[in-house]
Order: C-alpha cells, then structure tokens, then sequence
C-alpha cells in the first residue's frame, strides 16, 4: 500500500506509451537483401505468416468475453487511491521500436516532461531509493512481423512491458490502472509480501480499477513480472510481461547493456505459436542489427517468456560468453556458446566480440529461428581502431 510519508509523483492525466512506428519495411528489405543472405527467406515467412492471419482472421474462444467470476471482495481494491484519470488510449498500430526497447529502462525513451508522469525517484535515508512508475493495461494491436499484427494485452501500450531497474534495497512502489476489458495484475518475480504478489483471484484489478504494489527491490538478478489473472497462458502469451532488474549495489563493470525477452505469438489461437522473437519483431534486428565495438564488454539481460513451447534458446554465433544464471551470484555459472530456458527462467550473458562483421544471434531450436527468431550483431572496430 502507499505509503503517505513518501512522496508521490505528480502524474499526469494523459500517457503516452505508444512509441513511432519502425521504418518503412520496404526500406528495410531492400537493405538487408543487398547485403545479408539469411534475410532472403524473411518476405515468404512474412506472407506466409499473413496468409495464416488472414485465414483465422474470424471470433475465436481467445477473444470471446467470459464473465470474471471473481469474489465480492475483489473489488476492495476499488477507487483505494483517488484521483487518477484514465492514461493512454488503445490506438491501432506502433509498439515500442525494438532497438529502442534495447537500452531503455525506467521509461529513459521518454523526454524528461514525459518520462515524470510514468517514472520518478527520490532518495531515501541510507543510500536507497524510492522508485514510482505508472502503469497501466490497455487492449492494443501490435505489429510481429511485416505486415502482421497481433490483438496484443500490453503494459503501457507496449510489447514487452517498460522494464524496470532498481538497485537493491530501493523501494519500488508501482500505481497500476487496468484500462483493459479483463481483470488484470501485476505479479513481480523477487521478494514480496503475500498481498503484493498478483495472483489471488482476490488480486485480480478489474477493468478501471487500480492498485498500488510496494515492494522492497530483491535479490539481485534479472527477474521478470508479468499479469497473473486467469487463464494465466492467455494473460501472459497476449502479451503481459516486462523484465526486472535488481543491480548490486557495487555496480557491475561498465558495459553495452541490451534487454532481451524471447517471446512468441498465437496467431490464429490454436494455442502454438506462429511467431517467435526476441523482442517481439520477427527478424527486426536481421533488419536492424543491434550495433556494438570489438572488444568492448557486452551485457545482455536475457529472459524467456514464450508460452506453449517447453523450451527457448539463446546462440550467438563465433563466440562464447560467460553466463550468470539468473544473476543472483556473482560467479559465472558457465561459458558457452548456447543455453536453453524454460518460461521465466532468465540470464546474464556477458561477451567480448574478437572480429569485426556481422554475427547471428537465435534461437538454436531452429524452427523458432526460421519463424522470426532470428538476427545479428554488427560489429565495429572500436574508437582508435583496437
Ligand atoms: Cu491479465
Ligand atoms: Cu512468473
């Protein structure tokens, strides 16, 4: 619950979740097919992923409204924090560029005007900080792939979910409005006490409704939240989940970090996935490779969130990397060149590219790299030509 003693944001009544467009995709081909040969099959996997869009494009079970079945006292939650207005609004088309999702934390995409009414922090008596985000549910359609797009359930209009960053120890305090149609949560992997978790039914945050959860920022790792309603495959696989990070507090090297969630999508609801990624876009970054240096320490905050499958992978090719294990110790727990996850299970990979060029990263369960997951590094010469 809030604490009244702390302070609160002033935020504002109009949100902004929606991010620009990705560039033109016509654009894009042309450039990668000019120089990239694993891009060639992308076109076909895309028409082939619209043609399956377009046959299921009709009501399904998935989509059909159900009575929330909740109990009476779900609604205690109810109006508990006056004087929030509605946010966002659930505009056709746009998520956030995944390039863009990347590096961004605690909303640090937003200009500084923006970024308060979703994002504030204070310090606190010994050292800590109290952390105030602003989210919200809203129903969205999101692009997956070139021309394909999916009736996404979103944080913030976006797929994944803003991640959220705190050092241990930080407060987190977390407004939460359900613009949505469905009774929705926020359930964070980490320390919490039981009435935070965001799963009892008694939880459950119905449509206009808000709750505030408060919690301490532990342990240490790359964790991960997602909505905890029910059916749970459905609140998660539509896209409800974000990355958490709790950093040490002696801070880890200096780095190029990168977040990665490795999601896919049901898009014909026969509960398997058609689409799979890192990041939500199929093939975004074959498109749009994520640049970095030679030499330079590459950090890269993985969790797997894909519903149905059993298993994600992670491979990059002509190098290893050094894994920590969800990173709550501080010692490796293996070098290698791939690891497989199951849902919610996450990494630190920490590498050091030694040549120059492009290098693919994917899933080495293959058939989730031809259908999206799937895309490369670029590597520079660093400044001074090391
Ligand atoms: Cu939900
Ligand atoms: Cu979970």
């Amino acid at each position: 619950m809030r604490r009244t003693e702390e302070p609160d944001p002033s935020l504002g009544d109009r949100g902004r979740g929606e991010q620009p467009a990705p560039s033109p995709h016509e654009e894009a081909e042309r450039r990668v097919r000019s120089r990239d040969p694993h891009s060639v099959r992308c076109p076909s996997v895309a028409v082939r992923l619209g043609i399956v869009l377009l046959l299921c494009n009709g009501p399904s079970p998935a989509e059909t409204p159900r009575p929330t079945q909740l109990p009476p006292d779900a609604r205690r939650h109810a109006h508990e924090h006056a004087g929030l207005g509605t946010v966002g609004s659930p505009a056709a088309g746009g998520n956030i560029d995944p390039t863009t999702y990347l590096t961004t934390w605690n909303f640090s995409n937003l200009p500084p005007g923006e970024r308060e009414k979703f994002y504030r922090e204070t310090p606190l008596s010994g050292g800590s900080m109290l952390r105030e985000y602003r989210f919200y549910t809203v129903n969205k359609e999101i692009e997956i792939a070139p021309g394909v797009s999916f009736p996404a359930w979103t944080y913030n209009g976006q797929v994944p979910g803003p991640t959220v960053r705190a050092t241990v120890g930080d407060r987190i305090r977390i407004r939460f409005v359900n613009q949505g149609d469905r009774p929705h949560t926020i359930h964070f992997h980490g320390f919490h006490p039981p009435e935070m978790d965001g799963s009892d039914p008694s939880h459950f945050v119905l449509p206009g409704e808000e709750f505030v959860y408060e919690f301490e920022a532990d342990p240490v790792g790359v964790h991960l939240y997602h909505c905890h309603s029910l059916p749970l495959t459905q609140h998660i696989h539509k896209g409800l989940y974000g990355v958490y990070i709790v950093d040490p507090k002696v801070p880890r090297a200096p780095a190029r970090e990168l977040i990665m969630m490795m999601n896919g999508f049901d898009t014909n609801f026969d509960e398997e996935n058609e689409v799979y990624a890192v990041n939500t876009h199929a093939f975004y970054y074959v498109h749009h490779p994520i640049q970095v240096q030679k030499g330079e320490l590459v950090r890269i905050y993985l969790v797997n969130i894909l519903e149905f499958d059993m298993i994600n992978s992670f491979h990059v090719h002509a190098h290893f990397f050094t894994e920590y294990r969800t990173g709550t110790l501080s010692a490796p727990t293996s070098y290698t060149d791939t690891i497989v996850l199951g849902q919610a299970e996450r990494s630190i990979l920490e590498l050091r590219f030694r040549y120059p060029g492009q290098f693919m990263f994917h899933a080495h369960k293959t058939e989730f790299a031809e259908k999206g997951w799937h895309g490369l590094f670029e590597v520079t010469e660093s400044e001074g030509g090391r």
